[in-house]
């Protein structure tokens, strides 16, 4: 794009390409405490916790570019908040494909989403290896923050300097590296806990077998596990995440098949090798919580509706229905193996869009409705309100009300009503999912704080914004130490009590 272009797109609002991708870098520094002054606006004394985020913090290795981000090794970001002060602290998850690669300085394994070793082909075909690269979440369980990435066990860290402890089997409940997934729901209206960590694992096949698993995660027993099932479901399954509600635990087995040749032939990815199917039905796979009022009982599987779903926002129960609201896309979004990722076709890309749906257990039957039209992702609700009735959402969304673009607002929508209001970081911030932090001590659910990782392309830096969560109003911006490049999911953690 010349320099006229870029002005000219400004001037429109529009995002220019180089803006977003620029954030695409490899992360070189790693950091323990260091201050942060507020740059704009005014601190937070209220704010007295945590933040942890996690994404892809290596993109190229000795010249050659990862195939897609989502195959880039974690990188863990924590900001600290504590009577009015911030500290930074950066590592990477030191995961033993990490280690190898950054020894060597090159690329050792290929990638899920489609990242092959060098030598083409002849060297990648029937390489079936790939590296926990730990990537996707962060999360506190017991003592330990936890990385996660949904094909393999979570590695421990310690979440004080963000060291990586190892691989951890959760006090023997898994089997070394058993998949545990990156979407873990906290549900704080447990009668078993306060907290409870509700979670599963995939097994998949031509048939899948669902761990469902739930932890305490706080008091004395915090980290240990209460409940623990598993259930078997015919066909692939590719579950990135799910819902919980007080008695269930809601899976959507998407219609898409899984055809393994061109991965063990070494011209795909794995993930490069799903597609959406036409001769299969997609299906609610409903499994009742041991901690719920149907402890014991089979799975209800109830037909769905058409579509690719990689995230739920939240689920409820309503009388003889599950309320679950979900961002679907047309068709399951991949990075072709000729493209570069750097240099995608929004217009080109699938959207994801704000859908609920009206899962009726007696009948057996859901209904789909669109909430919004408006290319979203990365929604959250108050986490005081996983798994009962939500009013309100937080997301990410496009700056523009139609088409697909680069995420660079932050909405907030009230899902009863539709009514929405904006934050716009648009035309050269681009934003990532927002972590809601409720007011201590306030009842209503909207009360609190955004805090939102920015990507800066004006001054080609990250950012962290924090926003008022009932109005949008933008509070504070403390420019970042490192560049961050765009991330994938982060979580809040209360400072303990001294
Ligand atoms: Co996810």
């Amino acid at each position: 794009m010349t320099s006229l272009q870029e002005k000219q797109s400004i001037k429109n609002n529009q995002f220019n390409k180089e803006d977003w991708s620029s954030a695409y870098q490899n992360v070189e520094l790693e950091l323990e405490n260091k201050n942060l002054e507020v740059t704009q606006g005014n601190s937070i004394k209220e704010l007295n916790g945590t933040l942890f985020k996690n994404g892809p913090g290596i993109l190229e290795r000795d010249g050659q570019w990862l195939h897609h981000p989502f195959d880039g090794d974690g990188m863990i970001s924590a900001i600290n908040f504590k009577d009015g002060k911030a500290t930074f602290t950066n590592k990477f998850v030191k995961t033993k494909g990490y280690l190898e690669e950054k020894k060597k300085n090159k690329f050792l394994y290929r990638g899920v989403f489609g990242t092959q070793k060098k030598g083409g082909i002849l060297n990648n075909v029937l390489d079936l290896n790939f590296k926990n690269i730990a990537n996707t979440h962060v999360i506190k369980l017991g003592d330990e923050l936890l990385a996660l990435w949904e094909a393999a066990g979570p590695h421990a860290l310690d979440p004080k300097n963000l060291e990586t402890i190892g691989l951890t089997t959760l006090k023997g409940v898994l089997k070394k590296n058993e998949a545990f997934s990156a979407h873990p729901k906290i549900d704080l209206n447990s009668k078993y806990s306060k907290e409870v960590l509700v979670t599963f694992g995939v097994q998949t096949g031509p048939q899948s077998t669902i761990r469902l698993m739930e932890f305490s995660n706080k008091g004395n027993k915090a980290g240990e596990i209460l409940f623990d099932r598993k259930d078997k479901l015919n066909g692939f399954a590719f579950l990135h995440d799910f819902a919980i509600t007080t008695n269930w635990a809601i899976f959507l087995q998407n219609a898409i098949d899984f055809n393994p040749l061109p991965f063990v032939m070494g011209q795909k990815g794995a993930a490069q090798c799903l597609k959406s199917s036409p001769n299969k039905k997609a299906k609610f796979f409903i499994v009742p919580r041991d901690s719920g009022l149907y402890r014991g009982k089979p799975p209800v599987i109830i037909d769905a509706p058409e579509g690719f779903v990689f995230h739920h926002v939240n689920a409820y129960e309503d009388e003889e229905n599950i309320v679950l609201d979900s961002i679907f896309y047309d068709d399951f979004p991949s990075v072709g193996p000729d493209e570069d990722f750097r240099d995608i076709d929004f217009e080109k890309y699938p959207a994801g869009k704000l859908k609920r749906s009206i899962i009726n257990l007696k009948s057996r039957y859901s209904e789909l409705s669109t909430i919004s039209e408006q290319t979203c992702e990365f929604a959250v609700i108050n986490p005081k309100f996983t798994g009962i009735k939500a009013t309100h959402s937080w997301m990410a969304c496009t700056n523009a009300k139609s088409g697909n673009a680069p995420l660079q607002a932050i909405k907030k929508i009230n899902l009863d009503t539709k009514e929405e209001i904006f934050w716009s970081a648009a035309p050269r911030g681009f934003v990532s999912e927002p972590i809601m932090v409720p007011k201590t001590n306030s009842k209503k659910e909207d009360e609190g704080y955004l805090l939102i990782l920015v990507w800066n392309g004006a001054r080609r830096g990250s950012d962290l914004i924090i926003l008022d969560s009932k109005n949008l109003e933008h509070l504070s911006t403390y420019e970042l130490p490192i560049n961050i490049p765009h991330g994938l999911h982060g979580s809040w953690s209360n400072n303990e009590e001294d």
